[in-house]
């Protein structure tokens, strides 16, 4: 058993098919055309978010979001997560007629109580969404700084890639940095290698979103390396989404072997029919990880996690019950230079 960390995972995209049939009853909705068979039905990325913005319409209170957060964290923590970061965005919850501090204090309670009983740790990342434009992430990085939870410790930006310059959203990301937060964007997924680098440029995040298309430039792959971007990579969603048409083309473990911090996350898993389980496991067949090299990944997203250092001792600790941390990072070290 090895125990996981996530840091790429979106509320929204989290809410299995069963809650949002549940929430569906609960309002008289109709969502037929979103869930079949027990299963979401979408085809391509502009249809997934046409799905994935339905279902986010039918969570509408405090309580709804409370579930939502309690129903994930619990499932995360019965595949031996320690960890999770939680991609939140006020526009979804805005569009429900819920009001963003309801929203956040629904998510923040359903990770009280998934925590009290599993022990789980967790931390949420308000995120604008980029086909929105400009001034819609401003708006999103603007409440969150304007409302400061203890609980939300970043900020980033998902949605549609191939819209708008990553330099359009420079203010908005300069507000969210300049207040603490920390920074991460969705570039390098639909989008190719100059995606990733212009997101560099333009909004400097300390980690990337997928990424994965960096790939595509070994000037950017050693850029990634040398600055130590972190990736939070998606392989399930990348082959779902149809980035890459197989995860023998699935470029993470080369990506891993230049140096750059690669992690497992799952995205949006009942839309990509995978779970963050899975995601270690697909490393296992298809990358060539072993039990060591999978601790590795756990040990890379707890180091570039959004959370303050106390917490961060404490769950390097549980990663290695049996080491000091600072031994625990010298073997880690060494695992990276003789892979
Ligand atoms: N929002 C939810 N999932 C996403 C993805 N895979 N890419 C961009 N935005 C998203
Ligand atoms: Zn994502």
């Amino acid at each position: 058993m090895v125990l996981k960390a996530e840091l790429h995972c979106h509320v929204e995209g989290a809410a299995s098919p069963r809650l949002v049939e549940k929430k569906a009853a609960k309002y008289g909705a109709d969502v037929s055309a979103i869930i079949q068979g027990g299963k979401f039905v979408w085809h391509d990325f502009t249809s997934f978010l046409h799905a994935y913005d339905q279902a986010s319409m039918l969570f509408r209170t405090e309580e709804d979001y409370a579930d939502l957060a309690e129903d994930y964290l619990l499932s995360l923590s019965r595949q031996d997560a320690i960890y999770s970061e939680l991609f939140i965005s006020t526009d979804h919850a805005i569009s429900a007629g819920l009001d963003p501090r309801a929203y956040i204090e629904g998510l923040a309670e359903g990770m009280r109580r998934a925590k009290a009983a599993t022990g789980i740790e967790g931390r949420l990342i308000a995120t604008g969404l980029r086909h929105k434009g400009p001034e819609a992430v401003m708006a999103a990085a603007r409440y969150i700084v304007e409302n400061p939870h203890p609980l939300v410790t970043g900020f980033g930006m998902a949605g549609d890639e191939r819209m708008h310059n990553p330099k359009d959203f420079s203010a908005a990301f300069e507000l969210a940095r300049d207040a603490g937060l920390g920074i991460t964007v969705h570039a390098g997924e639909l989008s190719g290698w100059k995606s990733v680098s212009d997101a560099l440029d333009a909004l400097k995040p300390s980690r990337i979103g997928h990424g994965v298309r960096a790939i595509e430039n070994p000037d950017l792959v050693r850029r990634l390396a040398d600055e130590q971007i972190l990736l939070e990579c998606c392989p399930g969603s990348n082959i779902a989404l149809s980035v890459y048409g197989d995860f023998a083309a699935h470029p993470f473990a080369n990506l891993a072997r230049a140096g750059v911090p690669m992690t497992l996350n799952s995205d949006d898993p009942p839309y990509f029919h995978t779970d963050l389980a899975q995601e270690y496991e697909i490393a296992a067949t298809y990358f060539g990880y072993d039990d060591e090299m999978l601790k590795a990944v756990t040990h890379t997203a707890l180091k570039a996690a959004f959370v303050d250092e106390a917490t961060r001792t404490a769950l390097l600790e549980r990663l290695y019950p049996d080491k000091t941390v600072r031994v625990a990072d010298e073997l880690f070290a060494g695992s990276l230079s003789s892979s």
